[in-house]
C-alpha cells in the first residue's frame, strides 16, 4: 500500500485562494476547470511539486490573465500558437491550457488543433496516473475525475496508458523515454502491454530530439536506483537508439578460459552505489562512463587474459563526444566527469603500493577541488562480492585518505598552482610561447611534487635557471 500521507495537503491547496479563485473565474466565465496531471499525481503520492498544470474548457490564455488579475500577478507568460499561458504564484509555476483533442505534450512544437472536453483531454494524455484530475467547478468541486482507474494504479504502482498504448506513445514516443523514467523515479512497473509496445516501437525514438531524451534520462540518473530505469533501457531496446556506448559495455567474453566481468551491469552497481552518497547529476553522471572505453580498449593477452590497458585515458577522451551528441552541457560539467574518468584508477593503484608521499602529492595536484568526488566514485566502484576483499579494499582507502590529509596539512598541494609561471620564464628568457617554456614548467612541477626541491619560489627560480642553461638559454638582461 502507498502512502496517501498528503491527502489532508491537498485537501489544503483544493481549498486555498489559488483554487478558489480559478474555479470563482472559470464560473463567470461559464467554462469548467480542473487542476490535471503531475500535480495531482504528487500530492496523492506526497510528493513535493512546484507546477501546477490547470486545463479550462476553452479560452485557457483569456481564463489565465483574469485569474492573474484577481490574484494580483502582474507577469503572464502568453504562448498564443500552443493556447497556454504561464504565471508564477509564490514559488509555484501555474500553467493554463485549453483542454485539447490532440496529444498533450508541454515541449510539443505542435500548436493546438481544436478545442475538446475534457475527457478529450485526458485520453491524450501519457498515463493513466498522468490523467487525474481534480474538478474546481461548483456542482463537483475538489472531486476526483479518474477515468482511467489512475488513482489504483497509483495505489498498485502501475504505469499504464489511457488508450491502446500503440497509439499513446506513437503521439509522441518520447512517452516510451517516460514510461522508464516514471518506473525508476517512483519504484513503479510498466504493465505488459505498455512494456510490449514499448519494446517494439523503440525505434521510433529516433526522431524525438536529444534534448528532449536528455531531459528524461537525467531524471532516471537522479532516481533512488538509477541501475532499474538502465535495466528497463537496455532490456526494451530503447538505451541502444541514444547510447550505443553504453550498450557496448553489455556481455562476457571468454577464451582459453578467462571471463571478464559484465561491464554494462558492474556499471550499474557502481551507479547504484554512488547514488546512495550522492545526488549530484555529474558525479553520477561519471560513474555511467568511468568504463566506457573498456570496449574499444578490450585486448586478450595469452596468458594473462583480458586487459583494457588505457580505457581511463580513452573514456576521458570519449566523453565530449558523448556529451555533444547526448546534449549535455560542454562546459565545466563535462570537465569535471572527464576528469574523474581520467583519474578513477588512481586511488586504487595508490592501495596496491606503498604510499608514498609524492604519489598522493600528484593526485592532490591533478584532482584538485575533486578529490573526495574521485574518492567516493572509487569507493563505488568496488562490487567484488568476496566480502573480504571487499573489506580489505575499503581499509585501504581508509589508509589512503589519511595518507591525504597528512600530506595535505603537510604541503598544501590542493589547488596550488607551481611558484613560477609560464609568463614568468617568457618574460625572463623574453621567449613567446613554444616548448622550451613547458619543459622548465613541468620539470618545476615535478620537482617539486616529487620532493626533488622545496615548495618554495626561490628554490623554483634556482631551478629554472639551471634548466635553461641546460636548454641553451640566456636570461634576459
Ligand atoms: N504529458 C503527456 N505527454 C508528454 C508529456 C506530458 O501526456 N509527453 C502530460 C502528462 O499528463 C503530465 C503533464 O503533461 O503529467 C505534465 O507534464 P510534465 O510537466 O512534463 O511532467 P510531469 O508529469 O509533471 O512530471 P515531472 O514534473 O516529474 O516532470
Amino acid at each position: 500500500m502507498r502512502s496517501k500521507s498528503s491527502g489532508n495537503n491537498l485537501q489544503q491547496v483544493v481549498n486555498g485562494k489559488l483554487f478558489q479563485t480559478i474555479g470563482r473565474v472559470a464560473a463567470e466565465q461559464q467554462v469548467e476547470a480542473y487542476a490535471i496531471g503531475g500535480f495531482v499525481r504528487d500530492a496523492i503520492l506526497g510528493r513535493p511539486c512546484k507546477d501546477i498544470d490547470f486545463v479550462v474548457t476553452g479560452r485557457g490564455i483569456e481564463i489565465a490573465q483574469l485569474v492573474a488579475a484577481e490574484l494580483k500577478v502582474k507577469r503572464v507568460n502568453v504562448f498564443k500558437n500552443f493556447g497556454t499561458a504561464m504565471f508564477n504564484y509564490g514559488d509555484t509555476e501555474i500553467e493554463f491550457v485549453g483542454a485539447r483533442k490532440e496529444s498533450y505534450q508541454r515541449d510539443s512544437r505542435k500548436p493546438i488543433v481544436e478545442d475538446g472536453t475534457l475527457e478529450d483531454d485526458q485520453n491524450r494524455r501519457d498515463f493513466t496516473i498522468n490523467a487525474l484530475a481534480i474538478s474546481l467547478n461548483k456542482d463537483s468541486y475538489g472531486q476526483l475525475v479518474d477515468p482511467f482507474g489512475g488513482t489504483a494504479h497509483l495505489e498498485e504502482g502501475l504505469i499504464k496508458t489511457p488508450l491502446d498504448p500503440h497509439i499513446t506513445f506513437s503521439d509522441d514516443p518520447l512517452r516510451m523515454l517516460r514510461a522508464v523514467r516514471f518506473a525508476s523515479q517512483l519504484g513503479f512497473t510498466i504493465s505488459d502491454e505498455a512494456l510490449e509496445s514499448i519494446t517494439a516501437n523503440a525505434d521510433r525514438l529516433k526522431i524525438i530530439s536529444a534534448e528532449r531524451i536528455a531531459t528524461e534520462l537525467n531524471k532516471i540518473i537522479l532516481s533512488p536506483k538509477p541501475s532499474v530505469g538502465f535495466k528497463l533501457l537496455f532490456d526494451t531496446g530503447l538505451l541502444h537508439q541514444f547510447f550505443p556506448e553504453m550498450v557496448a559495455l553489455q556481455g562476457v567474453e571468454t577464451k582459453n578460459g578467462f571471463a571478464h566481468k559484465d561491464n554494462f551491469y558492474h556499471t550499474l552497481e557502481v551507479l547504484d552505489n554512488i547514488s546512495v552518497h550522492t545526488n549530484d547529476l555529474w558525479l553520477r553522471w561519471s560513474a555511467i562512463l568511468h568504463d566506457i572505453a573498456k570496449p574499444p580498449t578490450k585486448r586478450f593477452e595469452p596468458g594473462t587474459g583480458w586487459t583494457f590497458h588505457g580505457h581511463e585515458d580513452r573514456g576521458a577522451r570519449m566523453v565530449p563526444e558523448i556529451f555533444r551528441r547526448l546534449k549535455l552541457p560542454l562546459d565545466q560539467k563535462m570537465k569535471y566527469v572527464q576528469k574523474l574518468v581520467a583519474l578513477h584508477l588512481r586511488p586504487i593503484a595508490l592501495t596496491k603500493e606503498e604510499i608514498t608521499d609524492s604519489a598522493i602529492r600528484r593526485l592532490l595536484f591533478d584532482a584538485g577541488e575533486d578529490l573526495e568526488d574521485l574518492l567516493t566514485l572509487c569507493q563505488a566502484d568496488i562490487t567484488s562480492k568476496n566480502p573480504h576483499k571487499v573489506k580489505r579494499y575499503l581499509e585501504n582507502y581508509e589508509k589512503v585518505k589519511i595518507k591525504i590529509a597528512e600530506v595535505e596539512e603537510k604541503d598544501k598541494i590542493r589547488n596550488w598552482q607551481p611558484p613560477v609561471s609560464g609568463e614568468e620564464i617568457m618574460e625572463h628568457f623574453n621567449l613567446k610561447p613554444c616548448k622550451e617554456v613547458g619543459l622548465i614548467k613541468n620539470a618545476i612541477k615535478d620537482a617539486i611534487l616529487d620532493g626533488d626541491i622545496e615548495n618554495t619560489r626561490e628554490a623554483a627560480v634556482q631551478l629554472m635557471m639551471e634548466k635553461a642553461v641546460e636548454l641553451g638559454l640566456a636570461p634576459q638582461v
